[in-house]
């Protein structure tokens, strides 16, 4: 056996004696429909492995956009989950989205690092949902414009939407350490499994997380995000107008859709809702692209990859591949990452390929100093 084998069979056989740096952050995604937890470890060659995972499932109306309605419930699933999760690290990583949140692309005069600062909060104080002095903001520079400025890319989260958040995770017996936007946790995923392809120059590809409440809509360029938007249709969509076109609660709404009639077959009443909601849905992606094309004159892409359980509606990977001219795939997660087998199945694999990307983002970051 060669010394590289026998290093190589030690390391399979001690695994973990093998991470790198100061262990890891647990991060945690509180979602419309569940709130998902992961724990991941850098290793020795730069890789990540996915330590622990859970998931909780939230009863309808728990959370409405970023505002918590029923905190018994969000506690007593962070409770769960961190239990589910059975990990010994008490720190967190949590991901903020929607109303109370902003990222979007600015073009400055550019300057001095000073003078783009002051250029940046004179420019966002226009697009922030809340007075500025009222939000946690930050931003960097992407790229040279055609005036001769810069684009930044901001990101803000209102203080009091961070505050709640925090809180609340906090009281079930743990340190928030990070506060992240949830889309930059789901673009860490995305650029570790996609790795050299999308940092080349001259690649544009659309990122899409769809949710149960919103669908980030994002395009990322020579590798960084160029433009950001939240559209309020999602996986619930589907749901609600369910709900209201077959007089069924949510719990059956969402059965109906995921399974069916019981026997695999979705019914085609269900499939014309689905429908429904797509043609909304695709005029509001549409719309949204044409503002893209139209203020950069870029029309291109390389291809469209999606994550989210809303993605999984069947039929909509081709449906959009139609809408978009572009090759559409599933982010797998897993093509990147690799798992500890005796915490993690078989069975759980495609639940957190779809739904557990952006928490495996947030505990992809690295503990502050
Ligand atoms: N097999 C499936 N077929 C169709 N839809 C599914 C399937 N599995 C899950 N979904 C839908 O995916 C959505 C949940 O996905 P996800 O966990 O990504 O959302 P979330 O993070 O809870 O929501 P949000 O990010 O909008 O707050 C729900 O609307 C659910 O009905
Ligand atoms: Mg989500």
């Amino acid at each position: 056996m060669s010394l590289k084998n026998i290093v190589d069979t030690i390391r399979d056989k001690i695994g973990d004696a093998f991470y790198v740096g100061p262990k890891g952050i647990i991060g945690v995604d509180i979602g419309l429909s569940a709130v998902k937890f992961a724990e991941v470890a850098k290793q020795s060659d730069g890789s990540y492995k996915l330590l622990n995972y859970s998931a909780v499932n939230l009863p309808e109306g728990t959370i409405i956009e970023d505002e918590i309605q029923k905190e018994d419930e969000i506690l007593k699933a962070l409770q769960a989950g961190f239990k589910g999760l059975n990990s010994s690290n008490r720190f967190v990583c949590i991901g903020l989205s929607g109303p109370n949140t902003l990222i979007k692309r600015l073009q400055l005069a550019g300057g001095s690092e000073e003078e783009i600062q002051d250029q940046v909060f004179w420019e966002a104080e226009q697009y922030l949902p809340f007075p500025i002095d009222e939000g946690n903001i930050s931003f960097s520079v992407i790229g040279e414009n055609q005036g001769g400025g810069v684009d930044v890319i901001i990101g803000a989260a209102k203080k009091t939407i961070v505050e709640s958040f925090k809180e609340i995770v906090e009281r079930s017996g743990v340190k928030v350490k990070i506060v992240d936007l949830s889309a930059a946790a789901t673009i860490n995923v995305f650029e570790n499994v996609m790795g050299e392809e999308v940092q080349t120059k001259g690649k544009t590809w659309i990122l899409m997380d769809l949710g149960a409440q919103k669908t980030h809509f994002m395009i990322y360029k020579n590798g960084v995000l160029v433009f950001f938007k939240e559209i309020s249709i999602g996986g619930l969509t589907i749901t609600e107008e369910i709900q209201r076109q077959m007089g069924v609660n949510y719990v059956e709404a969402e059965s109906l859709k995921i399974h069916g009639d019981g026997s695999g077959n979705i019914p085609e009443e269900i499939v014309e809702i689905i429908n429904q909601v797509f043609d909304t849905f695709f005029a509001e992606l549409k719309k949204t692209i044409d503002f893209w094309v139209s203020s950069t004159s870029e029309e291109a892409f390389d291809g469209c990859i999606l994550t989210g359980g809303g993605a999984q509606v069947p039929g909509f990977t081709e449906a959009l591949q139609e809408l978009l001219e572009t090759e559409v795939q599933v982010l797998n997660p897993f093509s990147a990452l690799s798992y500890n087998k005796n915490n993690i199945t078989e069975e759980m694999i495609n639940e957190i390929a779809f739904k557990g990307v952006c928490a495996i983002g947030l505990a992809m970051r690295s503990m502050p100093k």
